[in-house]
């Protein structure tokens, strides 16, 4: 028995050590359960260059570095840095499970740098997404966005993460929807075995703050009768019903509802797992064939079309815009996203395809043609929306004017 449990302390870490939780949820009924690996991509508009257009180099470099130095200091295992637009992307692999204080430190020190940079650079709206000045124990909440998924990694794990800008967190109920529920666009909901059990979500109230969770396909009216409304409902995280196997995450923070003002969009991220008795990777991308209209755009108040597009193209730029998503694909492998020899992570930039032109050429019809409409809806969100948005002030100054009138 000694020896059997000098073996289990001496695989962890000191630090581990004094984690009693991360101790006894590996040590349960004599034996050590298997290993898990952690995805994290927390993001932030930390500044950027020429209006809310791109991310440039110089605040790639700092988060690089930053990254680089918790790789050596064992806080990470690897990572992958991106923008979509605006928006700082950290995508971080590690094994200290999710909401891990200081996976969340790490990410908020190296947006505080970058937003430091800009600042000296005089970039745009520097530290937009900063909206706390001290860190306490979680991103959540203080204005970067966070997507995380802790999984047993399976024999091979396809995993691919999607990013957008100028736009929020219920613009992926739609393709999660797609993906998880609906078998007209994912074959293997019908063919596959082991998905016919269905899939289980969690749906996020933003304005009450509650969550419910509701099983696909005996709940799929329900669940459509929520998520549909967009500006509130927002899926937070999909389950596979036969075995609570998590499959996608994502962020559901509303920053109006943190600032108490409009302060910029929450440019939400997705992490969605693939294949192997869950949607393939083609099924996952599959809802993005077509465009299709999300809130955001020209100052978080308009109504348009989300535009599929690779890296090179991840700027905004007509009408701050059109909204557009990003989706990275990996293999996760013993904790770490999958590397070359050298050591750099093997990444596929799965929008940079020909097979998504027809969705971009749909995104500026359908932008055209909004555009055309300039502030009259649906161009313009609902005024419920607009509650959120600087349109308010305008508004005010407006109600002293208006007279009763006389019948
Ligand atoms: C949308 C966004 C931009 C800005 C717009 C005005 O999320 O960030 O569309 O709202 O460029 O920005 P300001 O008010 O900073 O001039
Ligand atoms: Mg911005
Ligand atoms: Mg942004």
């Amino acid at each position: 028995m000694q020896l059997f449990l000098f073996h289990i302390f001496s695989n962890f870490s000191p630090k581990d050590l004094k984690n009693l939780n991360s101790l006894l949820s590996s040590f349960r009924w004599g034996c050590v359960l298997p290993k898990k690996s952690t995805i994290s991509i927390i993001k932030c508009d930390v500044g950027s260059l020429a209006g809310h257009h791109i991310v440039p180099k110089p605040l790639f470099d700092i988060a690089e570095k930053k990254l680089e130095r918790a790789v050596k200091k064992g806080i990470i295992n690897n990572y992958f840095v991106f923008n979509a637009g605006d928006d700082l992307e950290l995508l971080m692999a590690h094994e200290k499970g999710e909401q891990n204080k200081e996976i969340h430190k790490l990410a908020w020190e190296t947006f505080k740098e970058c937003a430091q940079k800009a600042s000296q650079l005089k970039l745009y709206a520097a530290g937009q997404d900063l909206l706390k000045t001290a860190f306490s124990g979680n991103v959540r909440g203080m204005g970067p966005g966070v997507a995380e998924m802790e999984i047993e990694e399976r024999g091979s794990d396809p995993i691919v993460v999607f990013a957008a800008d100028k736009t929020s967190a219920g613009s992926f109920n739609y393709p999660l929807f797609r993906i998880f529920a609906d078998p007209m666009n994912t074959a293997g909901l019908v063919i596959d075995p082991n998905m016919i059990c269905g899939f289980k979500f969690e749906v996020i109230d933003t304005k009450e703050n509650k969550a419910i969770v509701l099983k696909c396909p005996e709940e799929m009216y329900e669940l459509l009768a929520l998520i549909g409304t967009v500006g509130r409902y927002a899926i937070s995280r999909v389950w596979r019903a036969s075995d609570d196997l998590i499959c996608a995450a994502s962020s559901v923070s509303k920053l109006s509802l943190i600032a108490g003002k409009y302060v910029g969009k929450d440019d939400p991220v997705m992490i969605a797992r693939a294949q192997h008795g869950l949607p393939a990777v083609g099924e996952v991308l599959a809802p993005f064939m077509h465009s299709y209209f999300v809130q955001g755009w020209m100052r978080g108040s308009h109504w348009g079309p989300m535009m599929p597009v690779g890296l090179k193209a991840s700027k905004c730029t007509i009408f701050d815009g059109p909204p557009r998503i990003v989706a990275i694909g990996f293999q996760i492998a013993n904790g770490k996203i999958s590397s070359a020899d050298e050591g750099n992570p093997i990444i596929a930039d799965l929008f940079d395809d020909p097979a998504f032109a027809v969705a971009r050429r749909e995104a500026m019809q359908n932008a055209c043609m909004l555009r055309n409409m300039g502030e009259f809806e649906p161009a313009r969100l609902s005024a419920e929306e607009m509650e959120y948005t600087t349109i308010q002030k305008v508004l005010e100054k407006l109600g002293k004017r208006f007279k009763p009138i006389k019948q």
